[in-house]
């Protein structure tokens, strides 16, 4: 998909669909689609004015214009009410208009923005619909024998107003970055766990380290085992593919700083000897969504290099259930020395990150961020469109929450407590892996995490498994994987890098 800015006058627009955002309470026409309605004798404000059509958020009127203009089309699409305005709506209309462009075989689009955004700032609109459009034209359809190939290929930003262009066109980059890291992501976690295991993760990391020149190193089991990460180790027992821990260093000459980004990655999830039943073990591919998210985030920054320091980490296993797998009652030893007792070998994602976050804690960085599909209970508290974020620096969980109300990745807080400390004390280790009840389970999961963070480092773990994935998918979000956190995590590290204020 291409992209470009213009300023041309509405009569001389050659496109197959010209585009005008509306909001709901104005009935009267402004600027550019005043002089569209009057070429098209008063039809458009006529048809708003009766309410036949209403600008409700995501509404489109697409109306032909029989030859009155050099467009085939001009679509009314509906903002909603000012009231209710976000940067976000900009996604999912543009996602919405892609579809309906797509609908009507229009592959060249022109989207006038000259609407004011009710103060959102001209740079960010654009590159909000530039996101919103490529990651509406989203489809996870290589195994179909018979495939839509229909694309819109050019999408035209429009404006009348005094804007500097060059500095639009590097918004309408850095949305596309965006876009197509998270894009990548949803292609990584839409693959099953017969394509996408272990050996071909790590395969497909160095891959990515190859195509942007950042190190690597993958560690096998015996290495694993030489680190003394002992909770993955056991973790990986029951599976035929063998564990690998990535990872991934991106190193810029200049670098204001240093931060750790740690997925969970489960290429499937089975329970182990705790075996899921049916139901429960459908989707489990995407099980494996915060190692996606992570290498999403390293093609972003391989992309736009700013000056800060990431390092990627992994530790990629399968939980599956076999004579060799771990047991409910098994001891087991961290790399950080702490002992765990196993409750449940379900919940083996913090397991894990037990492991990986004592390995982050020793890079000593400046902050740790894990991404996780960690608990059912997640999606209970908050529903399935918004992810858990819990950590042990409220600055730092700030910072990512504050970041999330703009991209769109509904993010909220749960908070720790010590009486939800005591309930994963286990009978006879260090700590249990499960909570003594069900309630809270999310903290608890949390809480376990926390035991391995060095408490001197600032650590945010957000629970990604209701949002990682859905069944029937969301404004701009197919079914499937939606490649959240992607663009919060860049976003938060472009800043971190002062790329982005
Ligand atoms: N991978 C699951 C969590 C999950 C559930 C992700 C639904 C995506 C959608 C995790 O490993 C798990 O099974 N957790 C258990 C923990 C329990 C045994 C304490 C859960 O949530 O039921
Ligand atoms: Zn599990
Ligand atoms: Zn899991």
């Amino acid at each position: 998909m291409k992209f470009d800015v213009v300023s041309k006058k509405v009569d001389s627009v050659k496109a197959d669909a010209l585009v005008f955002p509306l909001f709901e309470e104005d009935k009267k026409f402004e600027n550019n689609l005043k002089k569209v309605d009057d070429l098209l004798s008063g039809e458009l404000s006529r048809i708003v004015k009766s309410q036949k059509f209403k600008a409700s958020e995501g509404k489109i009127l697409a109306v032909p214009t029989f030859g009155k203009l050099k467009v085939n089309y001009v679509f009314i699409v509906g903002l909603g009410s000012k009231k209710k305005f976000e940067l976000d709506i900009l996604r999912r209309i543009s996602a919405y208009t892609v579809k309906k462009a797509k609908e009507l075989k229009t592959s060249d689009v022109v989207i006038d923005i000259d609407t004011d955004f009710e103060g959102v700032d001209i740079k960010e609109a654009v590159q909000a619909l530039t996101e919103g459009a490529i990651l509406g034209s989203y489809n996870f359809d290589k195994y179909f024998s018979e495939k839509d190939d229909f694309k819109v290929e050019s999408i035209s930003f429009n404006t009348s107003k005094n804007v500097n262009k060059e500095s639009l066109k590097e918004y309408i980059h850095l949305g596309k970055v965006l876009a197509e890291a998270q894009n990548f992501t949803r292609d990584l976690v839409n693959e099953p766990a017969n394509v996408i295991n272990t050996i071909q993760f790590a395969k497909i990391a160095e891959d990515l380290a190859r195509e942007y020149g950042f190190e690597i190193k993958v560690y096998d089991e015996e290495e694993i085992e030489k680190m003394g990460m002992g909770a993955y180790l056991a973790v990986a027992k029951g599976s035929e593919n063998p564990p690998r821990f990535v990872h991934l260093t991106y190193r810029p000459e200049k670098s204001e700083g240093e931060i750790v980004i740690v997925g969970k990655g489960l290429m499937f999830d089975s329970g182990g000897l705790n075996i899921k039943t049916g139901d429960f073990m459908r989707w489990m591919k995407t099980d494996k969504a915060g190692a996606c998210a992570v290498l999403g985030v390293f093609k972003a920054i391989g992309e736009l290099r700013p000056n800060i320091t990431v390092h990627g980490i992994v530790a990629a296993a399968e939980n599956m259930p076999s004579g060799k797998a771990y047991r409910p009652d098994d001891i087991l030893r961290a790399k950080n020395g702490v002992t765990i007792e196993v409750g449940n070998t379900d919940a083996e994602g913090r397991l894990t990150l037990a492991d990986a976050l004592s390995y982050a804690s020793e890079l000593k960085p400046d902050a740790i961020i894990d991404m996780a599909t960690l608990t059912g209970a997640c999606v209970v508290a908050l529903g399935e469109f918004t992810a858990g974020v819990m950590g042990n620096n409220q600055k730092l969980i700030n910072e990512v929450l504050k970041i999330s109300e703009k991209t769109g990745e509904w993010m909220w807080q749960l908070p720790f407590n010590d009486k939800l400390r005591e309930q994963i004390k286990a009978p006879h280790a260090d700590v249990y892996n499960v909570g003594t009840t069900r309630y809270g389970g999310a903290i608890t999961a949390g809480l376990f995490l926390e035991k391995f963070v060095d408490p001197k480092i600032p650590w945010v773990h957000i629970d990604i498994a209701g949002p990682s994935h859905h069944t029937s998918g969301w404004y701009y979000h197919p079914k499937g994987a939606t490649g959240i956190p992607v663009r919060t995590i860049t976003t938060f590290l472009l800043k971190r890098a002062n790329y982005l204020k």
